[in-house]
């Protein structure tokens, strides 16, 4: 190593890495069950891209209509396109009524009945009765849902005296013997380095949307947990599957959320079609994601895409009226009118199918903790590590996620983590020993960057990046485009060997801080690529033209990919969960398409 850093120790029963709304509901959780509990975060915790999460979250609480939880399993089941595992998605199902009615108790501030209950919302693919109805299943607080969860989520941390460490970059899982035993970070603020250890790291890191040119997800969505859990030699699950969010703003992709089309909002294209109706019959605005986004892009292919490119489409709310709008969607009424200069009580705004989620990531099983295939075992677990929310892949959304499934996922599965460590950890127990070099690999990875010299600029490859991943893994794919898109991803992972980092010292290095970010970001985008590459069939955001149908014989399993550290990719199978915690719902794969 070309310098040798000094590293202040810490020790916890649990670190979590990530202060978004699944990082904060299992810190608060393991801090409230009396385990020492420390949470890393890169950016602010009010300031994580939950904060951006409007429409709200999901909960058969029956308080807008009659509802059931195993209605809601059925639909999250059949909107994963049958790649869910059915049993993670029972216990989300099930434990969302009693996590949300906890938030309440909490104080996150929902939108009220006039009756004094919590206001729900119709979402996308939600219905009653298996499919016959539309539910009101999505709990809202107007249109800054995940604002609210958030704000809440850090005031009650702060309240069972969890400590947060506030802009440390986490860079890399301290690994020995198969177990995870801490993790190291970088305080941006005094340029120290820092060795969390700790009985169980929990990676609540978000995901990866920012390796795409137009994407929904804030600038820190750099998926660092996953691409962490990669050098450390654990495969991602089901990476080809990113979803694209029908209604980004036209030019800017920030979000505009489904809960517009959920109170009556509706699209249309150059002629003035409602064209949904076309394309789903029965759910028409509320068909799920995949679906509402595939429609949009073959309006525009058809040329039927709106304005002078002809190349988006129009979302229509003029017509609910201003009450209604600064009542329930006063939040997007101020971004339609700043990122799309519209007046949204006058004029529809410009919208296009846009990255939004990575429904891949760290496998799981419903406890949180982190599984991987060893000697034959699909659902080994790895000792001492957990991962949770949007870095995990549980995985309850399968091929596809179904619209206020998000916060959910965030609330249950770190809420699970936060039981699941209060039955593994004894508060206070001694920790294993770390080896004297346990930290010299990720050292060596930040000084390289560091002290990078070469002729290309972080700005540029990612960019490089960004654009390939946009025109060659989007919502339609052919295996033609896909081979290229490998071969263009492969190239920039070579230019990163070639990357320079100006600015050498250790103290808000934003440069250094961006550096090792694309990292991370190259080691998703070639999973991703290569993943979707290999798929050949559709299934939910997986549409490959060149395989249109859903291959359930040869393709109902999960996809799980390894990285080794020069960038060879391997790819083996996990089974899909297709086995239930009880016996309550059994849903099974249709031989056809419905929506
Ligand atoms: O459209 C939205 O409000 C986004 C919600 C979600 O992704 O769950």
């Amino acid at each position: 190593m070309a310098q040798s850093y000094e590293i202040i120790e810490h020790s916890y029963d649990t670190v979590v890495v990530g202060a978004g709304g699944a990082g904060l509901r299992a810190t608060f959780g393991m801090a409230q069950k009396g385990l020492a509990t420390a949470c890393i975060t890169k950016v602010f915790p009010t300031r994580s891209h939950t904060a951006a999460a409007q429409g709200g979250i999901s909960a058969a609480l029956g308080n807008m209509g009659e509802d059931d939880w195993r209605w809601h399993m059925y639909d999250t089941i059949k909107g994963s396109d049958w790649l869910g595992d059915q049993d993670a998605i029972e216990f989300m199902c099930r434990e969302a009524i009693p996590a949300i009615i906890e938030l309440e108790h909490y104080g996150v501030p929902f939108s009220r009945t006039p009756e004094g209950k919590i206001y729900q919302r119709p979402f996308g693919g939600m219905t009653t009765h298996y499919g016959e109805g539309t539910a009101q299943r999505t709990c809202a607080a107007a249109d800054i849902t995940g604002h609210a969860i958030l704000s809440t989520l850090y005031q009650q941390s702060l309240k069972h005296d969890a400590e947060f460490f506030i802009e440390y970059v986490a860079l890399d899982l301290i690994m020995q013997d198969g177990e995870c035993r801490g993790v190291l970070a970088w305080c941006l603020d005094d340029g120290s380095l820092h060795l969390f250890r700790a009985h169980m790291t929990v990676l609540a890191t978000g995901g990866y949307g920012r390796c795409y040119l137009s994407c929904t997800s804030a600038h820190t969505c750099t998926g660092d947990g996953n691409a962490m859990a990669l050098r450390a030699g654990l495969p991602l699950q089901d990476m080809e599957f990113v979803q694209f969010h029908p209604t980004g703003i036209y030019g800017s992709g920030c979000l505009i959320t489904e809960g517009v089309r959920g109170e009556g909002g509706y699209l249309t294209n150059s002629e003035g079609e409602r064209f949904m109706e076309r394309y789903a019959p029965s759910a028409k605005d509320l068909a799920s994601r995949d679906v509402v986004s595939r429609s949009i892009t073959i309006e525009v292919r058809e040329g039927r895409g709106v304005g002078a490119e002809k190349d988006h489409a129009y979302l229509h709310l003029e017509h609910l009226g201003r009450e209604v709008i600064m009542e329930r969607l006063p939040g997007i009424a101020e971004t339609a009118r700043i990122f799309a200069g519209v007046d949204v009580t006058r004029e529809p705004i410009p919208v296009i199918p846009t990255a939004h989620y990575n429904m891949g990531g760290i496998p799981t099983n419903h406890r949180a903790e982190v599984v991987t295939l060893e000697n034959g075992d699909p659902d080994h677990v790895v000792p001492g590590l957990m991962a949770i929310g949007e870095a995990a892949c549980v995985s309850v959304h399968g091929a596809n996620r179904l619209g206020s499934n998000s916060l959910l996922d965030l609330v249950v599965f770190g809420r699970s983590a936060a039981y699941r460590c209060s039955e593994l950890i004894k508060p206070g127990a001694p920790h294993k020993p770390i080896a004297k070099n346990a930290c010299h690999k990720a050292l060596d990875r930040f000084d390289r960057a560091r002290n990078a010299n070469g002729g290309r600029k972080t700005a540029d490859i990612r960019l490089e990046m960004q654009r390939i991943m946009q025109s060659h893994a989007t919502v339609f794919r052919t295996g033609a485009v896909l081979a290229e898109g490998v071969e263009k991803i492969t190239q920039v992972e070579r230019s990163f060997q070639d990357v320079a980092v100006a600015d050498r010292s250790l103290i808000w290095n934003t440069d250094l801080v961006e550096t090792l970010e694309l990292d991370n970001l190259i080691a998703q985008a070639s999973a991703t690529m290569r993943s979707a590459a290999n798929r050949t069939e559709s299934r939910g955001g997986h549409a490959r033209e060149d395989y249109p149908d859903r291959d359930d014989r040869e393709w109902l399993k999960h996809t799980v990919i390894w990285r080794d550290d020069d960038g060879n990719t391997r790819i083996d199978y996990r089974p899909v969960h297709l086995h239930t915690l009880t016996d309550e719902v059994q849903a099974v794969p249709p031989k056809k398409r419905v929506y």
